[in-house]
């Protein structure tokens, strides 16, 4: 089958587009034919070989753990899915990847893919929208009637943490650079906060979560956001315990993990219209240097997608 695959860690040069051997699909897992792989910042960072430590990954190795596309085969022990079958799924991240024509997963990773969204666009949901939910939600436990920051708005994650945020009913104000600022509003903030113009901690103000996507020292500035008891949870690097101290607040880092059952609940949210995917830019999978370049400007507004099929 095509793939692309990496046979060393590096630029986007290192990005291969060759022939490689159909994956075998064990008992529990389904073979998918991808028809779209969504890119995320994961993608590059692990392409340059950020997390090599974490993951032990071997090489060579198929990025890409966003897929959408069609079950082909399946496991002699899976149940509830046949061939045909429309399926979405962030699968497991230290397996290979779906920028390829076809990929294994395990059966408890997918989901039916929205009627309401085609293959592209839905390529572009699992890994966003399951970070999102697992951070603010389940992490931070953010209520209704509680007031959220979320650094970011206008990203892949922070587009879809405004929507759940403001699904459960909280309160929510949400950074951006002047461009993306009716974005902001548009995906549902109540606050949009221009971080190229204005100090966000001087706008957002006892606030029960921050969600930080961005690290360093937005996260530092994030704390005194917090009311005393609030959570600062992050996606980007391990909140500084002695800080979380000083301000009386919990810290929490979350690297998003398979979900297929909450993938499913996403589903019947797009197909009520009450979710919605932002598609930045589409890319021919061989376009596949062109498309981590992109990634790695950090000013995608929503998601960057590869079509295979
Ligand atoms: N731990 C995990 O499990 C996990 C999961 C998913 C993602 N992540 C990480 O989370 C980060 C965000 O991911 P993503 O997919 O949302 O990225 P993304 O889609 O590439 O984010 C791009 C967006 O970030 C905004 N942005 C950049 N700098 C900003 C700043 N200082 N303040 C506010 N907004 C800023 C840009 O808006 P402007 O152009 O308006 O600045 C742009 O719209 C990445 O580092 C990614 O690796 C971690």
């Amino acid at each position: 089958m095509k793939a692309v695959r990496i046979h060393q860690y590096g630029g986007p040069e290192v990005l291969q587009l060759e022939e490689a051997p159909k994956p075998n699909f064990s008992e529990n897992e389904v073979l998918v034919k991808v028809k779209a792989a969504g890119v995320n910042p994961v993608d590059f960072k692990i392409r340059e070989g950020y997390l090599a430590g974490m993951l032990n990954h071997t090489l060579p190795l198929t990025l890409g753990w966003d897929v959408a596309g069609i079950i082909e085969a399946i496991g002699s022990k899976v149940k509830d899915w046949k061939i045909g079958d429309e399926i979405y799924s962030r699968p497991d991240i230290t397996k290979n990847g779906a920028y390829a024509e076809y990929i294994a997963i395990s059966a408890n990773e997918i989901a039916r893919k929205p009627k309401s969204l085609s293959f592209t666009e839905a390529a572009g949901v699992p890994l966003v929208a399951l970070t999102a939910w697992q951070a603010i939600i389940e992490g931070a436990g953010l209520k209704a009637g509680q007031k959220v920051l979320i650094h970011a708005g206008s990203g892949g994650v922070g587009s879809f943490a405004i929507q759940f945020a403001k699904h459960i009913g909280a309160t929510v104000l949400a950074t951006s650079s002047t461009t993306n600022l009716a974005l902001l509003k548009s995906l549902g903030a109540d606050i949009a906060i221009d971080y190229t113009k204005d100090h966000f901690e001087e706008l957002a103000d006892k606030v029960d979560v921050v969600f930080d996507t961005i690290g360093g020292d937005v996260q530092k500035r994030s704390w005194q956001c917090l009311k005393p008891g609030g959570t600062l949870v992050s996606i980007a690097s391990t909140p500084d315990a002695e800080l979380a101290k000083k301000f009386q607040a919990n810290g929490k880092f979350v690297f998003v993990q398979p979900d297929g059952q909450r993938l499913a609940e996403f589903s019947s949210l797009f197909d009520q219209g009450k979710l919605r995917v932002l598609i930045d830019t589409v890319f021919d999978l061989s376009e596949v240097q062109k498309a981590h370049e992109l990634s790695q400007t950090g000013r995608a507004r929503g998601k960057i997608i590869l079509e295979v099929d």
